[in-house]
């Protein structure tokens, strides 16, 4: 059972504190989001998954997905792949680009990163994940954290032994979604079996999978035991979400719901560093898939979204969003 208030822990020079981190997220957790939702209460924040090999070939995109803000810390870059040459390359690039930790990922269910053996792939191969463990943590000089699923199939979970593993070839911090790869994003995350890693290890386990309030937040820390909390899809569109868990986990009172000014506040911020961060264009393809979120179970929603996805230019998108979220009442809910 962990204690609330989390106390938080110790990674290298930072704090985790709150223990409360925003989920990688491919295509979402860019530095824009981040920043969005670096003010509700978050304790570290990750970038999106970046192939090592992505690192190697040196394409604008990539150094876009690994740019931070100056005064977002602590912060960890992501990095995949399974050719320890590539990851430690990749490793290195991530440390020159500001990162506090390198997060492995050895979670990812996609087939494309699952067929070059990275990912939730590497998890058939505890040989494998220890070399490709040990040749980052022996790169570099700041804490390497690891992401995982249970295992691959509900017949070889070894989320136990993995963790193990993990600590022994020097991961500092790890964190765990409580499904198989088998079982890609199906049925419900199995907060115990994050318990199996915790009890396997003494270094900071993060608990991940499924946490959509305050109460399953408590609910997943009380089953694990484990000593944070991630948090992902339940932040798309509605980031007032981590300050309901980060309220939950210290102790305190759920916070008031926002009102509609605050949400478009928001919405509109957000659009705003999208079209800084990635020109019009693209900033305009993210819009449709974030102010379709920040609408889910507001009033006329559907109508709205069937409509804002039609639009292609950024500054109509700005003006239609602005006159739907302004025009709502002060007292809707969040969204479900
Ligand atoms: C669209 C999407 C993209 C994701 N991308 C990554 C990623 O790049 N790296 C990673 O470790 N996990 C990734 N995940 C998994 C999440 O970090 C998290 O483990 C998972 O969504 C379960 O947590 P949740 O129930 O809170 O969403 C992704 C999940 C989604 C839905």
């Amino acid at each position: 059972m962990s204690q609330i208030p989390l106390s938080g822990f110790t990674l290298g020079e930072h704090r985790i504190d709150p223990p409360l981190v925003l989920a990688p997220m491919a295509g979402i957790t860019d530095l824009p989001f981040r920043r969005i939702c670096r003010r509700f209460g978050i304790g570290l924040t990750v970038t999106e998954m970046i192939a090592s090999r992505a690192v190697e070939q040196g394409r604008e995109r990539t150094e876009r997905m690994a740019e931070l803000d100056a005064d977002e810390s602590p912060v960890s870059i992501q990095i995949a792949g399974s050719d320890s040459k590539f990851v430690v390359e990749a490793a290195h690039w991530a440390v020159e680009r500001g990162a506090d930790f390198v997060d492995i990922n050895m979670g990812c269910p996609v087939k494309k990163i699952c067929k070059q053996v990275a990912g939730s792939a590497m998890l058939k191969d505890e040989v494998l994940v220890a070399k490709t463990i040990r040749a980052v943590v022996e790169a570099v000089d700041i804490p390497v954290t690891l992401k995982i699923r249970t295992g691959w199939d509900g017949k070889s979970k070894n989320v136990a032994r993995i963790a193990k593993i993990a600590e022994d070839e020097g991961i500092q911090m790890l964190t765990v979604h409580g499904r198989t790869r088998a079982q890609m994003f199906n049925g419900h995350a199995d907060w115990e079996d994050i318990g199996l890693a915790k009890d396997a290890v003494a270094i900071p386990v993060i608990g991940n999978g499924d946490v959509v309030d305050g109460e399953s937040a408590l609910e997943m820390l009380r089953v694990s035991g484990c000593d944070g909390v991630m948090v992902g899809r339940a932040v798309q569109g509605n980031p007032w979400v981590l300050a309901e868990v980060h309220a939950a986990i210290m102790g305190l009172d759920k916070p008031a719901a926002p009102t509609a000014q605050e949400r478009w506040a928001v919405v509109q911020e957000h659009m705003q560093h999208l079209a800084a961060h990635h020109g019009v264009q693209f900033a305009s393809k993210m819009a449709r898939k974030h102010v379709g979120w920040y609408s889910k179970g507001l009033r006329d929603s559907a109508e709205f979204r069937g409509y804002f996805q039609r639009l292609d230019d950024w500054q109509t998108q700005l003006k239609v969003a602005e006159d739907y979220f302004l025009g709502l009442d002060a007292a809707l809910p969040l969204a479900a």
